[in-house]
C-alpha cells in the first residue's frame, strides 16, 4: 500500500461505517492501490457525509417542523431521530462508563441512538427553549452519551444547533449557546452553527414565512460541510 493511502487510512475515523467499508476495500485491494484510491473517491462522492437530525421536543411542534424541513432539503445520507418517539431513560450517575465505555442502563433505545450518533459526521440538534435551557429530553440524550466522553469517541464531529422559544429569538440563541457549551466542550465537538426561531404554539414557526430563509441558510450550511 502506498504512503498516501496509508495516511488516508490513518486519518479515517473508525467509527464511521462508510470509512470502515472503504477501509476494508482498500485493505483487500492493497495490491492495486491506484484502483482502490479511485474507488474510494467515487464512494465518498456517492455516499458523502452522514447527517443525523435530532429533535428534542416532546411534541409535534416547531422544533420538529424545522428538523423535518432540514431533513427533506439536505442532500446525501441522512437520518432523522425524534427523541419523543424513543425510550431514553435518564442517566443514573453511576459513572461506570468512566471505567469502560458502556452504560449500565438496559432495555431502552439508547444503544441504537448511540449507533446513529457514531455513524454521523454531522449532528443537527433542535431543542425547545425550556426555562432558558434545552428541553429535558434533549438533556437526557446528551447525558446518556456519557460513554463517549472519556474515550473521546465522537470528538471532531460537526454540530449545528437550533432552539425554538416563545420569547424573542435572539434571547433563545444566547440561551442555546450557553446551555450547549458543556456538551460541545466535553465531547470535543466542532460547533459550526447556532440558530434560533421564535414560536410559542406548535405551528407558529411553520406559519411565519420569514423562517424559511433561516431554514435555507441552515440547509446551505449543512450541504457545504
Ligand atoms: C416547560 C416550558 C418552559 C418554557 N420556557 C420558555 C422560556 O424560558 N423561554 C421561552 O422563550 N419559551 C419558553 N417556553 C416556550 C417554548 O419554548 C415554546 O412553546 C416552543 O415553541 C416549544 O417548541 P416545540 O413546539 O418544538 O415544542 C417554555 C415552554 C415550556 C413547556
Amino acid at each position: 500500500m502506498n504512503k498516501e493511502i496509508q495516511e488516508k487510512l490513518r486519518k479515517m475515523s473508525h467509527a464511521n461505517p462508510v470509512d470502515e467499508a472503504v477501509m476494508t476495500i482498500l485493505k483487500s485491494q492493497s495490491q492495486c492501490c491506484v484502483r482502490a484510491r479511485v474507488r474510494l473517491e467515487e464512494m465518498k462522492k456517492t455516499v458523502g457525509k452522514n447527517v443525523l437530525f435530532i429533535s428534542g421536543s416532546p411534541r409535534k411542534g416547531n422544533t420538529e417542523h424545522v428538523i423535518s424541513r432540514l431533513y427533506e432539503s439536505v442532500v446525501g445520507n441522512k437520518e432523522i431521530l425524534l427523541l419523543r418517539s424513543k425510550n431514553v431513560k435518564r442517566c443514573i450517575g453511576c459513572l461506570a462508563c468512566h471505567h469502560q465505555p458502556v452504560c449500565t442502563i438496559k432495555d431502552d433505545d439508547v444503544p441504537e441512538i448511540m449507533e446513529s450518533v457514531l455513524a454521523a459526521d454531522v449532528l443537527v440538534i433542535g431543542t425547545p427553549n425550556y426555562f432558558e435551557n434545552v428541553s429535558g429530553l434533549t438533556k437526557d440524550f446528551i447525558d446518556r452519551l456519557h460513554p463517549f466522553y472519556k474515550p473521546k469517541t465522537i470528538q471532531g464531529k460537526k454540530l449545528i444547533i437550533f432552539m425554538v422559544g416563545g420569547g424573542k429569538s435572539h434571547g433563545s440563541l444566547e440561551m442555546l449557546k450557553s446551555s450547549m457549551q458543556g456538551f460541545v466542550k466535553h465531547y470535543g465537538l466542532e460547533l459550526v452553527g447556532a440558530f434560533a426561531f421564535q414560536g410559542l404554539n406548535p405551528k407558529d414557526v411553520e406559519c411565519d414565512p420569514q423562517n424559511e430563509q433561516t431554514v435555507s441558510d441552515m440547509v446551505e450550511m449543512i450541504n457545504g460541510l
